[in-house]
């Protein structure tokens, strides 16, 4: 089938390769003259696992093109809509303007019978606006919300947990005749993870969209959940990783999305949460959202906390000292920078005194570009000379299997902050080091 996807940023790129690998003609638009030269070269224009191959793999065989022009669209009967939702500036609430814009772009290019999947995470009440403004092409509009993981996006994108289809309904809650075809053409695009066994959610409008936010403020509820028993343990002697362990053998609860450390970062979970609540304002039912709130400042607390533990480590001040910070993206096996837990804390170290030098394997180029004002360098044993405290803020299999013995050649100072809850504490006070972490002894 020809598709069309309109953007090609993390969800995008991926979901267009994808799609191409099921065996469709895929052409991808972006207004990003150099992310569209990459993706035609068969170049990822960010770290992903999996997707370079993935596009040398289905740009070789024809059925992949990208663009910057919208006319390219012509012809396609699937539209796929992937651009960004970025937190307003100021604001909790979503910037739609890439969405409005996409949509309105394709109407001329629309015939009666087409589809425009939004995968956008969007406030609920955005896809019956847009469904209302489609209206007079005779395109029907499905809302399929995108639960992807960076560092996992080609395996969720192919292998997802479950699809989610949104279609117009009558006032019954049925389906509309134009929602069935839509679905059906839907479930074409999607036969082979469907005939996998995928599950599929057939709902309303305005459920998909609530999935989506759903999803993400349960999975920010289970991180700050653990992170805010890290606070009772630190107090009360406790320690986190045990007790999530603990935890984490009731099925109820599960081990998943128990890790307790910095918190969490990246372009979806927190402004979700923040978009998510003003939503729920304007819809005047706030209170039942207020958790929410309570769920970002135990997020923030704990970089503030770190902030603090390194502080004691020094020895009460941070001048003179030289901090070497493990990692700067939000997460391992992903280039991205957005609302990175690392990089806020390097960056509130360096404007508490210390001179910081950051280390990460693929996002020392982004950081340099939000936060020019730290100091970086690639190879980790340069990152880590002199360092009077070193830093884990972002768990690389790197980083976590450095050998203490070694890195203590480097240093000035044996103290390690461990900001993930993942260096073997016995194995690092063996080699000399003091081990200080959040939520432990
Ligand atoms: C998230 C959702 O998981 C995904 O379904 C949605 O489509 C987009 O948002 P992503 O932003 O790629 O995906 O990252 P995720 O793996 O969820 O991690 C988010 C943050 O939480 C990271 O900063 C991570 O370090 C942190 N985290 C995760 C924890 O602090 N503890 C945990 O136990 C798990």
């Amino acid at each position: 089938m020809r598709i069309s996807v309109i953007g090609c940023g993390y969800l995008g790129a991926v979901h267009a390769a994808a799609m191409a690998s099921l065996g469709h003609e895929v052409v991808g638009i972006d207004v990003d003259e150099r992310k569209v030269e990459a993706l035609r070269a068969g170049r990822a224009p960010f770290f992903e696992p999996g997707l370079p191959e993935l596009l040398l793999e289905a740009g070789a065989g024809g059925g992949l093109t990208f663009g910057t022009d919208i006319a390219e669209v012509a012809g396609a009967r699937v539209h796929f809509v992937c651009v960004g939702t970025p937190q307003m500036a100021g604001e909790f609430r979503a910037d739609l303007s890439y969405v409005d814009a996409s949509v309105t772009s394709l109407v001329p290019y629309l015939r009666p019978g087409d589809v425009v999947v939004g995968k956008s995470t969007v406030p609920v009440g955005t896809a019956e606006r847009l469904a209302a403004q489609l209206a007079p092409t005779g395109a029907t509009l499905v809302w399929n919300p995108e639960f992807l993981r960076e560092g996992f996006a080609v395996e969720d994108t192919l292998h997802p947990d479950r699809f989610v289809y949104g279609l117009p309904t009558d006032a019954e809650g049925v389906a509309t005749p134009a929602g069935e075809a839509a679905k059906a053409l839907l479930d074409e695009v999607y036969a082979t993870p469907l005939s996998d066994g995928t599950p599929l959610v057939v709902t309303d409008y305005a459920t998909a969209q609530l999935v989506k936010v759903a999803a993400n403020s349960f999975l920010a509820t289970k991180i700050s959940f653990i992170n805010a028993m890290a606070e009772l343990c630190e107090t009360a002697g406790g320690d986190v990783t045990q007790l999530a362990d603990a935890i984490g053998y009731d099925a109820r609860i599960g081990r998943k999305f128990l890790n307790a450390g910095l918190g969490f970062g990246g372009g979806c979970l927190p402004k979700d949460i923040r978009a998510f609540m003003a939503r729920a304002g304007e819809l005047g039912v706030d209170q039942a959202l207020t958790f929410l709130r309570e769920i970002d400042s135990i997020n923030g607390r704990r970089r503030e906390r770190m902030v603090e533990l390194a502080r004691e480590v020094c020895g009460g001040s941070f001048v003179g000292k030289r901090i070497a910070v493990l990692g700067a993206t939000f997460k391992p096996n992903s280039d991205d920078v957005r609302d990175s837990p690392a990089l806020a804390v390097a960056d509130m170290l360096e404007k508490a005194g210390a001179h910081v030098v950051v280390t990460d394997p693929q996002g020392i180029e982004n950081a340099r570009a939000v936060r020019p004002n730290l100091e970086y360098e690639a190879d980790v044993l340069e990152a880590v000379r002199d360092a009077d405290v070193v830093l884990l803020g972002t768990e690389w299999t790197q980083y976590r299997e450095l050998d203490p013995a070694q890195l203590a050649g480097a240093v000035r100072g044996l103290h390690v902050l461990d900001g993930r809850n993942v260096l073997d504490p016995v194995r690092w006070r063996e080699a000399g080091w003091t081990y200080r972490a959040l939520g432990r002894p």
